[in-house]
């Protein structure tokens, strides 16, 4: 394996100085009443960045359009209350050296109805609903800027909104395929040119784990182009195991090919750390060496750091007997 101090070197990527190439990947947690981040949610976001993880990426915060999500405890980037927590989760984070992104959330058709609002039922979007939807993304965009954080991302994977735009099978018209690239444009508009915006995508949905936006490497190339066309400055790739190649014929995985075909910087993720020996069985050193070789830049850590907030400084150190597994239980415990 590299040298341990390798782990925890500092990085630039878009302009944004990390004390890590480690990142908390976003993860849902439904602990902040009525939509307001507490200073338990700060607190739990200090922890990870005072011990090793360069950027955290929040757990998808909604948008303020009233379709965007059902669950109140879910947080919210909008003016007022959950801004203002919000300014104190970023100023935490910071104290801690850490630096912080905002996962900007819509469910789509997978929003469920509400109380106040139980007769809502999905339906397709039309006209002005793109409007207001579209306002809705860059009102969270200046709240972002207001409230502290260092980025944005726009979480456009996984089967929720932005995503059901990209597949084939929830958005057969073509035409429409690039709504995803005018959200990208709307919020561009209304953060400083210098402050990087990050897009998550993925070929799977939570609910159908073999889906595809793209079949190819030049419709993987389209979707992306669009992306980095509209200002997206870094590409986060999600998959379930970061070793997993996108496409036959190529060891690359889906950060390795978005890096590729757009040149931009990107994110991996998937299964980094989930027992013990992920370090000694050496998938730590092909997570290392994958990265030098310049397939990604950044590696976002997600599970591992429910119950090991300290993962990175840990196993920089190599005090390997000091973590724990990763058990689902830990969703509930830590989340
Ligand atoms: C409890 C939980 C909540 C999650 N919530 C989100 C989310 O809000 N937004 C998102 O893009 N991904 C979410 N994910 C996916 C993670 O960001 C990550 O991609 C996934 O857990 C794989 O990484 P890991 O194997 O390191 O855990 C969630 C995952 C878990 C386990």
């Amino acid at each position: 394996m590299p040298a341990a101090t390798t782990l925890v070197e500092p990085v630039t990527v878009a302009g944004l100085p990390l004390s890590s190439p480690f990142v908390m990947a976003p993860m849902t947690r439904e602990r902040s009443p009525h939509g307001v981040p507490t200073p338990e949610v700060a607190a739990y976001y200090r922890r990870r960045a005072e011990n090793g993880v360069g950027l955290v990426i929040t757990e998808g915060v909604l948008i303020g359009h009233r379709s965007a999500g059902h669950q109140s405890a879910v947080p919210r980037l909008t003016p007022g209350a959950a801004e203002a927590g919000w300014r104190r989760v970023t100023g935490e984070v910071h104290d801690a050296g850490g630096r912080i992104a905002a996962q900007l959330w819509h469910l789509g058709s997978r929003r469920e109805p509400i109380d106040g609002y139980p007769a809502w039922t999905p339906r397709t979007m039309s006209g002005g609903d793109f409007d207001a939807v579209l306002r809705a993304y860059a009102e969270s965009a200046r709240v972002a800027v207001r409230a502290g954080f260092d980025a944005v991302e726009v979480h456009a994977a996984h089967g929720y909104l932005l995503d059901e735009f990209l597949w084939h099978v929830s958005n057969p018209t073509r035409a429409r395929r690039l709504f995803p690239a005018e959200v990208i444009r709307a919020i561009r508009a209304e953060i400083p040119s210098c402050m990087p915006l990050i897009v998550r995508f993925s070929q799977f949905k939570e609910r159908d784990h073999d889906a595809r936006i793209a079949e190819t490497p030049g419709e993987l190339g389209m979707i992306l182009e669009a992306f980095r066309e509209a200002g997206a400055d870094v590409l986060h790739a999600s998959q379930r195991r970061f070793w997993e190649p996108t496409f036959a014929g190529s060891d690359l995985n889906l950060a390795g090919w978005a890096r590729r075909l757009t040149g931009l910087p990107s994110i991996t993720v998937g299964s980094v750390g989930l027992t013990r020996d992920f370090v000694s069985s050496g998938r730590m050193r092909e997570l290392l060496e994958r990265r030098q070789r310049g397939e990604y830049d950044l590696i976002a850590l997600g599970r591992v750091l429910l119950g090991n907030p300290a993962w990175v400084r840990l196993v920089a150190a190599g005090r390997l007997d000091e973590i724990r597994d990763y058990h689902k239980s830990d969703e509930q415990r830590f989340s």
